[in-house]
């Protein structure tokens, strides 16, 4: 009996301590579009590659199917391969039916708006060929001459396909308004400081930075965007967000997927320059940056810009204290046997490049110092893991400890982006009963909690945003090049030297990573 009401009470506090979003009176679908943005054309260049498949056609089909698109759009596909526009077409069908969000209904319309122009992309004739067409689709089908250059290609092509653009006279823009031009880049902005300002000069050549976006698919996710609403839009968090309060943080995003068929790109690459420089440093920026005055791209842009800024020079002669690098050998996922990296294809048998990084860093600024800041990412580890951790500092005295004998658990705020989109507050309670307990109960907000309406994926998010013109989610040219400043000495000294072996350690497949992380963390906390 008495056991059953106290499981009765328990889960009646169990059930208090979930969060209910209140009702703003907003219909939340109205939420989904910020509303209509002009009429334009996007060129995909590179259209008959997998993103393009993969990722850009379902955004944009998506998009149309929520009325996120302009009332008059174009979209142009450009790639080396000669087809026609039916060809081009019925491929892209085909990508929609694989991402299985084909609509009968709608994609006839659809797919009147896709065109096809095969192009070679170090031939200027080819883009004067393609201005004419985009020139001729802005008549018959009343398009201001708004266009958006979206470069789905190798990363070696961007300089030339920019400077292709900007010499057929695409990059110019009218006074009025209208006949705007963007060009959107994905990461990697180069391979360190000086490759990134190489490539900044040849977009900026016939580009002004008002004009490029750069995209890092984390910043469109939702509930990395949310980082910034909970923190600026809740008082009770912000004054104990510093150094008096939190006793640490972790920035944590690994997967359980290996290299795939990107050895070509990955092996240049390796995990720092795949995700520290942009994802990695984005998290970061978010969970560290001060309050801007107004929630606009450049406000938001200059305090995230001053926290690379404050990245405290990384102790290069001690290493092993603050950085550990991993390269992951064959072992088992999700029940299947898994290759060592240097066995999939594409990689060198000997390769040295690393698919496992975690770092401690210090900000060296007012709010945080001497709070570490732990970043882990790496390839085929046990878990998919998107989190970040806010450790406060335990209680300054337990008034428990000889009742107890035991450290009160310090705090900790959760921030899920993956698999759990949530919000987790753990604290401590007394347990139910006579003798004096504590246990951890946590407080959660469900990121879906009381939604229903329609989620945009990250490309959808970007590309209205293009649209709009809107450069709040995308790099400035200023923090990719503070970034690389941080990373440049430590690749040097961990990538790029020859007596690099000593610095990696190989972990087994589907594990947590190489052994020496806990050397990292438990030096840390004794510092
Ligand atoms: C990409 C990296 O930018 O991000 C990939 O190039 C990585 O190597 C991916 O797998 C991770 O993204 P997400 O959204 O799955 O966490």
């Amino acid at each position: 009996m008495e056991s059953s009401a106290s499981n009765q009470r328990m889960q009646e506090l169990a059930a208090t301590a979930s969060v209910t979003a209140p009702d703003l009176g907003v219909d939340p679908t109205e939420c989904v579009a910020p509303g209509p943005s002009d009429p334009c054309t996007i060129v995909i260049l590179g259209a008959t590659g997998d993103l393009t498949a993969r990722k850009l056609i379902p955004a944009l089909f998506h998009l149309y199917l929520n009325n996120g698109l302009p009332q008059a759009f174009q979209i142009v596909g450009c790639a080396r391969t000669r087809m026609d526009d039916d060809e081009f077409r019925n491929k892209m069908k085909t990508a929609l039916i694989d991402a299985a969000i084909l609509d009968q209904d709608q994609w006839p319309a659809f797919s009147a708006a896709l065109h096809y122009r095969p192009i070679d992309y170090e031939d200027l004739s080819s883009y004067s060929n393609l201005a004419e067409t985009l020139k001729n689709l802005d008549i018959s089908h009343n398009t201001p001459g708004n266009r958006i250059f979206y470069i789905a290609l190798p990363p070696v092509l961007y300089k030339t396909v920019a400077q292709m653009i900007g010499r057929a006279g695409l990059s110019a823009e009218m006074t009025n308004g209208n006949g705007w031009s963007r060009i959107v880049v994905e990461k990697p902005f180069g391979i360190n400081l000086d490759t990134a300002m190489d490539l900044d000069r040849s977009l900026h050549e016939h580009f002004s930075e008002h004009q490029i976006f750069r995209i890092d698919h984390y910043l469109a996710k939702e509930t990395v965007q949310n980082v910034l609403m909970f923190r600026f839009a809740n008082s009770l968090f912000e004054p104990i967000w510093n150094r008096r309060y939190v006793d640490q943080v972790s920035i944590m995003a690994t997967e359980t997927l290996g290299v795939e068929h990107r050895a070509g790109y990955y092996e240049r690459s390796g995990v720092l320059r795949d995700m520290f420089q942009n994802h990695m440093m984005q998290l970061l920026a978010l969970i560290a940056m001060e309050p801007p005055a107004r929630f606009e791209a450049d406000l938001v842009r200059d305090e995230k810009s001053k926290v690379f800024g404050a990245l405290r020079p990384f102790p290069i002669a001690d290493l092993q204290n603050y950085l550990v690098l991993g390269q992951y050998g064959a072992g088992v996922i999700d029940n299947q046997p898994a290759p060592a990296y240097r066995e999939e294809p594409g990689v060198d048998p000997k390769s040295l490049t690393p698919t496992f990084a975690m770092m401690k860093v210090f900000l060296d600024n007012w709010r945080w110092q001497g709070v570490p800041f732990y970043m882990t990412s790496g390839k085929r580890v046990a878990r998919k893991l998107t989190e970040i951790t806010i450790r406060f500092k335990t209680v300054p005295h337990s008034l428990f400890r000889h009742i107890l004998g035991q450290t009160i658990v310090a705090n900790r705020l959760i921030i899920g982006i993956y698999p759990d989109e949530k919000i987790t507050l753990t604290f401590q309670t007394k347990n139910p009963g006579a003798r004096v307990c504590l246990r951890t109960v946590t407080m959660d907000f469900n990121y879906q909690q009381n939604y229903t309406g329609p989620v945009l994926d990250a490309y959808e998010k970007v590309l209205i945003d293009c649209m709009l013109g809107d450069q709040m989610l995308f790099w400035r040219q200023d923090a990719v090049e503070r970034s690389w400043s941080f990373l440049t000495p430590i690749l040097d000294r961990c990538e790029d030297c020859d007596d690099r072996t000593d610095l990696l350690e190989f972990y087994r497949a589907g594990s947590t990573g190489p052994a020496a992380i806990s050397r990292l963390v438990s030096n840390t906390e004794s510092a």
